[in-house]
């Protein structure tokens, strides 16, 4: 069986640049022979995090709703592909609250030094962040990538690789630059190669 990829969508637009961008990095690392599946954060039902604090000894969340069966999921998974576009300077309001319900995995690892995520996956959970952004500045994904690297070391995925275009105001639609797509598959599929290769050689 195959190695578990999981994409996460930020994008509120399900068909959209950065869902498009996603679609073909999960081909590649399917084509590399993963298993992958793909979460869009718009149609979840969630909260944000109420600092209840439940999760300082518990392993799950006070808040019942469609983040309760994500944190069996975000377990399991082998490696993580994200992809968002910039808001406010920032990443979207919705995402940025399916990230912060992660605490869950934060007290396990820093407050009890029990990881949620099992020690043989923990080394090889790699991490994937693909950004869009309308606007043609340097400094644009200066905080998105930071809020991407917290993610990624709560939930003991490492921070391999990212993709970051921006200036799509202009550009507006991406199969206007295939070349971007075409590197998006690359990127999936180097990162499924990976993970198979591992695989195959424990
Ligand atoms: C509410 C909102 C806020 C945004 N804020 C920024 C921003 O701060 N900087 C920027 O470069 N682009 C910003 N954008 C532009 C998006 O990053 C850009 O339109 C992107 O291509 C959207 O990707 P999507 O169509 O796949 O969702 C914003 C867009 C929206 C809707």
């Amino acid at each position: 069986m195959g190695k578990l990829v999981i994409g996460l969508l930020g994008s509120p637009l399900t068909a959209g640049n950065t869902a498009n961008l996603l679609d073909k990095a999960l081909e590649g690392a399917k084509d590399a022979g993963c298993r992958v599946e793909k979460i869009e954060v718009i149609k979840l039902n969630i909260q944000a995090c109420r600092e209840i604090f439940y999760c300082r000894e518990h392993e799950e969340c006070a808040i019942k709703d469609d983040m309760t069966g994500m944190y069996e999921k975000f377990r399991e998974l082998d490696s993580l592909i994200v992809a968002t576009p910039v808001m406010t300077m920032g990443i979207p309001g919705l995402l940025k609250s399916f990230i912060d319900r992660f605490q869950v995995f934060f007290m396990a690892k820093y407050m009890r030094k029990n990881p949620m995520v099992p020690e043989e996956k923990r080394s090889h959970r790699k991490g994937l962040y693909l950004g869009i952004s309308g606007m043609n500045v340097p400094y644009v994904f200066d905080g998105a990538k930071l809020t991407m690297k917290a993610f990624f070391e709560i939930i003991d995925v490492s921070y391999w690789d990212d993709l970051l275009i921006n200036d799509m105001d202009t550009i507006q639609d991406l199969t206007k630059r295939p070349e971007l797509l075409e590197e998006a598959y690359k990127k999936g599929y180097e990162l499924g190669r990976m993970l198979q290769t591992e695989e195959n050689n424990s």
